[in-house]
């Protein structure tokens, strides 16, 4: 389900809080945002930048993943894990919604890129997936914050041995990427995953709903067709100041010397859905913790019979995990939490609840 579908699902069910006074992305979109934080917005007068809108909160709620996957909130963590299990390639299509405008005169100033906090570094894209091919393990999507540094310039973060830092150091040029905004909430969901190297989070996101791809215009890579808005260019080896910015916990996260992306071209749908995700905010932390409970509920299974797995809020959604058995013998609540600990070593809490029927 596309996007724009899913915020129309939304709104039909009232779950939708629609803005149409005229919003700047400067900080006053955060601030909004951020007073609504768990709740889907969409801004739809943005002064600046006619013909964009700009939505956030979509996926703030676990409930969002479940309407998209068509299951209840409880079957998501199985969804997740028969995904991962068994990816499945999807189709490449010749043509795409997000290739209806292509530009090839770069203006990053024409995109509305919010900024958060006063004491960020510059305008961040927080909800940017971005798909590079490395040459020994295939296609790679993962989340990488980005600042805008010029009008065709954006600094990422890239964090050290993940697959898209893995595939940089290869490349003794640039690295093709394409960065993909505005994207249904399972894909966003698949590419917060960290699957086993060489194994694809767009054929994991096809395994959990209708996942197309297409052939990005100059760049060799088959991206998520349903996108919104794709920056196509290089990962150079020119590094900058990447920062300040918050991290998941909300804390500001200090600077770093970081490769630059340079756009060459941007492709997007006619009137465009920008993703402005707030850092620390429902849905970071949703699409941080919930894809390690897949990895939890099968390393818990492994020594027991496990029916469920929460990685909950309070630990920043990262940090603390709650996991529930049906025990199969003594000792099971002591297997399954050394289990948990194997699931996603990050945890330093893990709660355990017997299944009662
Ligand atoms: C909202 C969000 C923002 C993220 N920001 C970054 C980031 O700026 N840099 C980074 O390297 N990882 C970031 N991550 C984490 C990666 O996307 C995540 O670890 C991914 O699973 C890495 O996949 P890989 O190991 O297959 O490359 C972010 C994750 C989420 C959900």
């Amino acid at each position: 389900m596309e996007l724009r579908e899913f915020l129309s699902e939304l709104e039909s069910a009232g779950e939708l809080q629609r803005f149409t006074q005229p919003i700047s992305p400067q900080f006053e979109a955060a601030s909004i945002i951020a007073r609504h934080d768990g709740q889907p917005v969409l801004f739809d007068n943005l002064p600046c930048y006619p013909g964009w809108q700009l939505a956030s909160g979509y996926v703030a709620q676990r409930s969002h993943f479940a309407r998209v996957l068509g299951c209840n909130v409880n079957a998501l963590v199985q969804m997740m894990a028969s995904a991962l299990a068994a990816p499945n390639p999807p189709p490449c299509l010749t043509q795409a919604p997000c290739q209806e405008i292509i530009e090839t005169e770069v203006n990053l100033d024409r995109i509305p890129i919010p900024r958060y906090h006063p004491m960020d570094g510059g305008p961040y894209i927080t909800a940017g997936v971005s798909v590079i091919y490395d040459p020994d393990f295939g296609r790679n999507i993962s989340f990488h914050r980005l600042m805008r540094i010029s009008n065709d310039c954006l600094v990422g973060r890239i964090v050290e041995r993940r697959g898209t830092h893995t595939a940089w150091q290869k490349f003794k040029g640039e690295l093709p990427m394409a960065v993909c905004i505005g994207l249904p909430p399972h894909v966003l969901l698949a590419a917060a995953m960290s699957p086993p190297k060489g194994v694809d989070e767009v054929s994991i996101a096809h395994a959990l709903a209708p996942t197309p791809t297409v052939r990005a215009i100059t760049a060799p890579l088959e991206i998520p067709a349903e996108s919104e808005l794709v920056l196509e260019g290089v990962l150079t080896h020119e590094m900058t100041t990447e920062g300040p910015f918050p991290d998941l916990t909300g804390t500001m996260d200090g600077t770093r010397e970081q490769p630059i992306f340079r756009v060459t071209t941007i492709t997007h749908r006619r009137n465009p859905i920008f993703h402005a995700l707030l850092p620390a905010g429902m849905e970071h932390k949703n699409l941080m913790g919930m894809p390690r409970e897949p990895t939890i509920y099968a390393a818990v299974n492994e020594v027991t019979r496990c029916t469920g797995v929460a990685i909950t809020p309070g630990g920043c959604s990262w940090l603390h995990a709650v996991v529930q058995i049906e025990p199969q013998g003594p000792g099971d609540a002591h297997l399954a939490i050394e289990a948990a600990f194997r699931g996603h070593k990050n945890i330093n809490i893990t709660v355990y609840n017997n299944h009662v029927f």
